[in-house]
């Protein structure tokens, strides 16, 4: 434990404050629009609140990806990157940060996450075949099926039931993992995946007793296993927070620990060293050879794989910084802070918190629109509306609908407002809670969503829907009732 642990400091007045552990030195100048001008923009993007222009975001909080702070360490680093097509210096300073923080041999850089998926996907899914995971992520997915392989997920019922008290809610459900690796045979197994920080449920954190349990079964059935890093940040703070073993470890021997338990490990840099890119480490030379040569074929040469030198500059230092529980500890702090607000006024969201951001249960917030009528796309609309807040739909708008056209119903309908790493303030926080409790309590006004434009893969992207009648309009008098200034 640091001696600076920041996050163990308690107000005296008794009020439960996350506290800053760094100073504001650059800014960048927002804009709250008035409500009429938000609903033009709404309706001019469809709803998607992927397709919002930032010039008219008040606060981003759509993913917490390529968007987090930097520190002044990582944008020195940037002025010493060694600009080179092969042999760049600034590959071998990455490649070292990748040894000393996973203690893994080998490093193979990629442009961003779904890079490395394309790569682990194409060298080892088959039409057929499985790939077992705790949870999946969409882009994860997209590239297993898209090669005609299938998913299979293990964690436990409780993990899609927004309100829990299950600390570790990523954990694998071992008896559902055992029976299915009997009943399907390890040869028609591609590999096991595991993701930090489990994304679409909530980023909800898997345990270091359970990965081991994972890493046992996988060595003793001969099953690859392959961790998705990209979360760690969030997963290493609750490690240390939750699971009692770990109080006294440090996260350097932690972070070295998950790595010796899987055989790959691949990361999105937008996530994990806060800067932009990507890559796959691993020890085994075979699966290294396999890996590398689609490197330059799909991503770049093997010394920069798409990525600017100066991010990899950046994700260098920013992974050593991972290793700081006063860095790490921001966002899910900040995310309790948000969601200790919104239950005291009764708003319905994923507990325990996790990391990455605040998530909104639409399911139970607005239990009258049908899934069909995406409804946690519908609270996106609507709280873009009432506070220029762009969070993202995780539902069954981002599902892929079946092979014969059908809807495929998401386990959970969520709106996350991520929290990327030191960019918003406590008082931006409180005003998101502000409007989202306005929200709740006209909630009844709230409508559904239908497509207007629908792409044929990863349609919440880029997707065009329009609202389902005139709730919008409704929700906008109510809001100019009480907001007359439109802001
Ligand atoms: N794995 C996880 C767990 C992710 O959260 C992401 C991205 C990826 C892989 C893909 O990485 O974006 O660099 O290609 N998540 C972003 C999000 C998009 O907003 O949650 P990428």
């Amino acid at each position: 434990m640091s001696n600076n642990a920041y996050s163990r400091v308690r107000f005296f007045s008794g009020e439960n404050v996350p506290l800053e552990t760094h100073k504001v030195r650059m800014v960048q100048r927002i804009y709250l629009r008035h409500i009429l001008d938000r609903h033009k923009v709404l309706a001019e993007t469809g709803n998607n609140t992927f397709l919002l222009p930032n010039r008219d975001v008040f606060l981003d909080m759509l993913t917490d990806s390529g968007v987090n702070a930097m520190s002044e360490a990582q944008y020195a680093a940037m002025f010493m990157a060694d600009d080179s097509y092969a042999g760049s210096e600034t590959f071998y300073r990455l490649e070292s940060a990748t040894r000393e923080f996973f203690g893994t041999k080998y490093f193979l850089p990629a442009h961003q996450g779904r890079a490395c998926e394309n790569i682990l996907a194409t060298a080892y899914v088959k039409p057929g075949s499985y790939v077992i995971t705790n949870y999946h992520f969409t882009t994860t997915k997209a590239h297993i099926t898209r090669l005609g392989g299938l998913v299979f997920e293990t964690v436990a019922d409780d993990a899609a039931k927004t309100k829990s008290d299950n600390p570790f809610k990523g954990n694998y459900d071992m008896g559902k993992f055992r029976a299915f690796v009997e009943k399907t045979g390890t040869d028609k197994i591609a590999f096991a995946r595991i993701e930090l920080g489990t994304n679409l449920i909530g980023g909800q954190p898997i345990s270091l007793a359970n990965i081991r349990e994972v890493s046992q079964y996988c060595r003793e059935k001969g099953l690859k296993l392959i961790l998705d890093a990209s979360l760690l940040a969030d997963n290493l703070y609750f490690l240390k927070v939750r699971e009692k073993a770990l109080a006294r470890k440090s996260l350097a021997s932690i972070v070295r620990e998950l790595a010796s338990l899987v055989d790959i490990i691949y990361f999105s840099g937008r996530k994990l060293g806060c800067a932009r890119g990507g890559g796959i480490c691993l020890n085994d030379e075979a699966d290294y050879r396999l890996l590398r040569d689609f490197v330059p074929l799909f991503e770049g040469f093997l010394t920069y794989g798409g990525m600017s030198v100066r991010e990899m500059e950046a994700m260098a230092v920013g992974l050593r910084e991972t290793l700081d529980i006063d860095v790490i500890s921001q966002t899910p702090l900040f995310v309790e802070a948000l969601g200790e607000l919104l239950v005291e006024k009764g708003v319905p969201v994923v507990t325990p918190f996790g990391g990455l951001g605040l998530h909104l249960d639409a399911s139970s917030f607005i239990p009258h629109v049908p899934q069909e009528h995406y409804p946690a796309g519908a609270l996106g609309s609507a709280v873009y509306l009432v506070g220029g807040i762009r969070g993202m739909e995780r539902g069954t708008l981002s599902e892929q609908r079946n092979p014969d056209g059908s809807e495929r119903l998401s386990n959970m309908e969520l709106l996350r407002l991520a929290v990327p790493k030191r960019v918003f303030t406590l008082s931006q926080l409180k005003f998101v809670a502000d409007r989202v409790s306005w929200l709740y309590e006209r909630r009844d006004l709230i409508g559904g969503l239908t497509f207007s434009d629908e792409p044929q893969t990863l349609r919440f992207f880029l997707g065009r829907l329009k609202p389902i009648g005139d709730w919008q309009e409704k929700l906008i008098a109510a809001f100019l009732k009480d907001m007359p200034s439109g802001l």
